[in-house]
């Protein structure tokens, strides 16, 4: 809480390997002094060399500060994860995937007695799964979570900008923040919406931008021309944390302001001659 009595939400996007979870950590220091988070939530759909994470990563985001752990699409394809998708209520993934997959689709942080945030994540289903329907599902959990609390923040797991952006006005004014993941480029779109809810398509890639959003470039050039599978590896180099600083209005759950970053920032200018 700050000196106005309002809530800090530190959200770290798709946090991709081993070298972004330890930049990540070691970053973290000057983010907690700059932000003053009440909440951190960190996206770790990828941590674990792009497919899920496991016991250390998870050992590693909750050391550094982290309250809630995101998932996502990816999280399943590593057996690791399943255990700690199991055990650990604080890792969520996607609440809108079919009854019957294991573990939890949102989790309430407990502040004080009286302050609580609840976190949830949601997985959008245009070029992706056909899992149960995100505007739907999400209206009736959110409405549930109200009794609770009115500070919510979403997770939105998607590919795409037109049903992220869909998905903020469905429930503009009824969460205190919509945050999207999965793309792993950071959209120049944060908001705050007609309503009071905080909103970015997505807030962008923990990992090796010398890649193609994670990927080792020369096997991502493969896989686009030839149009067949090639073994997933890690780019390397150029590590980046993406993120965004929400500030909420406990009293009515609204958010007040969202500002996103990149740290360090893009090179936009030539600081030498490419030979
Ligand atoms: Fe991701
Ligand atoms: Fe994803």
């Amino acid at each position: 809480m700050n000196l106005y009595g309002y809530l800090s939400v530190l959200f770290i996007g798709d946090v991709v390997g081993t070298a972004a979870v330890d930049f990540l950590g070691e970053s973290m220091p000057a983010m907690i002094s700059q932000y003053a988070p009440d909440v951190i939530i960190i996206n770790g759909e990828n941590a674990h060399e792009g497919k899920g994470l496991d016991e250390t990563d998870q050992q590693k985001f909750f050391g550094m500060g982290a309250h809630v752990v995101t998932t996502g699409n990816h999280v399943w394809e590593n057996w690791k994860s399943k255990p700690i998708l199991k055990s650990d209520p604080k890792v969520i993934r996607p609440y809108n995937y079919p009854d019957g997959n294991i573990g939890n689709g949102f989790y309430i942080v407990k502040i004080s007695d009286e302050l609580q945030v609840a976190v949830v994540q949601l997985q959008g289903r245009t070029f992706m799964q056909a899992i149960d329907c995100p505007f739907r599902t999400g209206l009736e959990l959110v409405k549930e979570l109200q009794l609770t609390t009115k500070n919510i923040v979403i997770d939105f797991h998607a590919e795409a900008s037109a049903e992220k952006m869909a998905l903020g006005w469905h429930l503009d004014g009824k969460v205190s923040a919509i945050l999207g993941t999965h793309t792993h480029i950071q959209t120049a779109d944060a908001q705050i919406l007609k309503r009071g809810t905080a909103f970015i398509t997505d807030v962008g890639m923990t990992g090796p931008y010398n890649s193609v959003v994670g990927l080792r470039k020369d096997i991502a050039i493969k896989r686009a021309i030839l149009q067949t599978a090639h073994k997933y590896e890690l780019g390397v180099g150029d590590l980046k944390v993406s993120g965004c600083n929400v500030i909420i209005n406990p009293n009515n759950g609204k958010a007040l302001e969202i500002n996103s970053f990149v740290f360090p920032e893009f090179r936009t200018k030539e600081e030498s001659n490419h030979e």
